[in-house]
This record gives structure tokens, sequence and C-alpha cells, in this order.
């Protein structure tokens, strides 16, 4: 008899269990889901298309019930593979794309590099007398497009490739980002500490800022004053006819105005500007590293939709992060990343959704079809 009454209630406490475990398994009050879907919404704002498919998809999100899927599925959200996901396919899908077009902006945003090229410009036209120089005047995509400057040749593509670099860290970081949306309702625990910041390892910061470190270096390195020497020797040789003194002038102004262009990872407090702790807040600091000193020529824009006031208060940066062993990889790469290059061009919106109300239509007239025959 006491036997009975000690397995009833044992198996009535694992039955508790199993509710209240259910109970908190909901993805509707998924805690990484508010952050990830701010982010998102920023990112999809521009196209009409993805606004309406990151929209249904963050939906299907919130109303699905937490299981395991396939590690096919997970994709390279597979971290977390065996947990009870509210993640599917197409969400990996879009969360892919997000990463991609993340980054489109900033590569289509003028650099450094083309305000070095707008500088000279600027410079040649005021300093040298219209009679020594082209007419009509050059423009800066002649001289982005003229094949008979070797040194610039060289230098644009270097800088193209160091462009493309940090394009592809800041990708990787957000999709490893985004990717803990995916973390099991049944895993919580172990990813979100008490204060509700998420665990991140020490070793995906590391890599994304050694990336972002290297990329920046690399793109800083374009302007030291002896490449530059060789780079405005060039374009003076090729723009200005026998004047050597308005070529030096304009060599000595450009090279002034580049002589501190700020193109850093450093913030002056030790720390990185790229830091990898600020997943969902605004990262537009480091975003715009390769812009360089807004001095440099007219303000600096801001990147995503940063003229849209409500969005932009969505991505106060804040750390809502930190370090922990057993935390989350944020530097997630795919091979969707090679289609990154220097235009950003490539990267476009592509997505088809499985409609799940057109797939019910259809089966409703299979049936009907079969009724009548
Ligand atoms: C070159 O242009 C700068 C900026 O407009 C001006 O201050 C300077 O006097 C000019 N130098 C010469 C030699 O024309
Ligand atoms: C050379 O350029 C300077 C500065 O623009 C100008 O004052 C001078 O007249 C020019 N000399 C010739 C020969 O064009
Ligand atoms: C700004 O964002 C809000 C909220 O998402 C939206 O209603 C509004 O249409 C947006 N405005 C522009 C100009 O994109
Ligand atoms: C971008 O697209 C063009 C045209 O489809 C292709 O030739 C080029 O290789 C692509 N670039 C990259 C980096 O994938």
């Amino acid at each position: 008899m006491n036997k009975y009454i000690l397995i009833v209630l044992i198996s009535l406490s694992v039955l508790s269990l199993v509710a209240s475990e259910s109970a908190t398994a909901d993805c509707k009050t998924h805690p990484v889901f508010d952050k990830a879907k701010n982010l998102l919404n920023v990112i999809f704002t521009q196209d009409k298309r993805a606004k309406h498919i990151n929209k249904v998809l963050q939906k299907r999100f919130q109303e699905r019930s937490p299981k395991s899927i396939s590690d096919n599925d997970l994709g390279f959200c597979s971290g977390f593979s065996g947990q009870k996901t509210c993640c599917d396919k197409e969400l990996v899908k879009l969360i892919d794309q997000a990463a991609l077009l993340k980054v489109k902006p900033i590569l289509q945003t003028k650099s450094a590099f083309s305000k070095l090229i707008n500088v000279y410009v600027s410079q040649l036209n005021r300093n040298c007398s219209a009679t020594v120089i082209p007419s009509p005047p050059i423009v800066p995509k002649a001289i982005h497009t003229d094949k008979s400057l070797k040194i610039l040749s060289q230098f644009k593509l270097a800088q193209g490739n160091c462009k493309i670099n940090f394009a592809k860290a800041l990708s990787a970081f957000t999709r490893g980002s985004l990717c803990s949306v995916c973390m099991g309702v049944d895993k919580l625990s172990n990813y979100i500490n008490a204060q509700g910041q998420l665990k991140i390892t020490q070793q995906s910061v590391n890599i994304f800022q050694q990336a972002a470190d290297n990329a920046i270096k690399c793109f800083a390195d374009i302007f030291t004053p002896s490449n530059l020497d060789s780079i405005l020797n060039e374009l003076n040789a090729a723009y200005i006819k026998n004047n050597d003194s308005c070529a030096a002038s304009v060599a000595k102004n450009v090279k002034s105005i580049f002589s501190n262009p700020k193109i850093t990872n450093d913030d002056g407090q030790g720390g990185k500007i790229c830091k990898g702790t600020s997943l969902f807040s605004d990262n537009s600091l480091c975003e715009q590293s390769l812009l360089g000193d807004s001095s440099l020529e007219f303000t600096n824009p801001r990147f995503l939709s940063f003229e849209n006031e409500s969005l932009d208060r969505l991505l106060v940066e804040k750390l809502d992060a930190i370090i922990d062993p057993s935390g989350v990889n944020i530097f997630v790469s795919s091979p969707k990343d090679q289609i990154i290059d220097e235009s950003g061009k490539n990267i476009t919106f592509s997505f088809i959704l499985k409609n799940s109300q057109s797939k019910l239509a259809f089966a409703a007239l299979i049936a009907f079809i079969s009724l009548i025959i």
C-alpha cells in the first residue's frame, strides 16, 4: 500500500515538474527574442518584402511550441543542437540574410579612401590654375577608374580587401548574435545570468576583436605618410602639367588633412571600439571605423535607418552580454559571406517563404477535386 502511495506521489511530482517546465517553455516569452527582434527590424527596415517576411517569421517563432529540430535545419546556429528551440529552418535562413544585409550599408558608404580622392580633387581645383590641370576638371570617379594609375590601383585593391574583411567580421558577429535567439527554452539558465545578460564566450569575442583589429589596421596602413607620398606623386604627375609649386601645395594640403585620419579600433581608454560585447544595441561607432575622422570630408552619415528616430532609440549602446566559459559563440561565419565584395552590390534579399496558407488552400483544392471525381 505504502509503496503505491509513494509511486503516486513520485508520479505526481514528476508530472508537476513537467508542467512547470512547460509553463516556462514558451516561445512568446523567449528572453532573447525581444532583443533580436529589434535588431532584425532595424536591418530589414528598407526593403518592403524583407520587412513583411521578417514580420511573418517573427510571428511564427512566437507561436511555435519549442522542440528539438535537426542540425541540418539549425544550420550555422547548430550550437543549440538538441535543445528545445523556437527557431525553424526559415528563421535561420533569415538570420543569414540579416547578417549580410547589415553590412551592405557599411560597404556602400564612402570610406576614408574615397574621401582621400575627393579631397585630392578639391585641392587640385583650388590650388592650381586652370591652365595646368585637365579641362574639363577631373572628377573623383575618373580617378577611381583610371587604369594608368598603377600605384593608386594597388592601394585601391588593398583597401578594398581590408574593407571586405571588416564586413565579413561584422557579418559573422551579427549572425552569431542573432543565432542566440535559437537557444532552447529548456536551456535558458545555461546562457542567461540573473541580470538577464547573455553569456558569451571569451574565445568568440577574441576572434571578433582580432578580425576587426586586423581589418581596421590593414585599412589604416594605407594612409601612412610614405604611402600618401607615393599616391600623391603619381596623381600629381598624371594631372598637373609643368607646375611644381601647385603640385607641392596640393600634396602638402592633402597630407595635412590626412595626418591623423583616426582610423582605429582603440577607444582611447584602453578598450576596443569594436568590443564584441554589445550584441543587440547600437554598434555604429565600430561600424564607422573605416570612415575615419568626420572632419576629413563633410560629416559622417549614420548607418542603418538612423534617420528613423523611433528605430534609433531601440539600439542604444549598452552592454547586453557578459563573458562566461559556458556562453554562446558570437562569431559565426557562413559560406554566404563569400558574396561580400567591396561594393556590396551582390548582397540582396532573396527569400521564398513557405506559405502554409497556400498549402492549405492547395490541400482543400485537391480534396475538392477528389470529391468531384
Ligand atoms: C590652396 O588651397 C588652400 C585651400 O583653399 C588655400 O588655403 C591655399 O592658399 C591654396 N594655396 C595655393 C598656393 O594656392
Ligand atoms: C603654377 O601654380 C601657381 C599656383 O596655382 C600659380 O600661381 C602659377 O601661376 C602657376 N604657374 C604656371 C606657369 O602656370
Ligand atoms: C520609422 O519607424 C516606425 C516604427 O517602425 C515606422 O512606423 C515609420 O514608418 C518609420 N519611418 C520611416 C521614415 O521609415
Ligand atoms: C557578384 O556577382 C557577379 C555577377 O553575378 C559575379 O560575377 C561576381 O563573382 C560576384 N562577386 C562575388 C564576390 O561573389
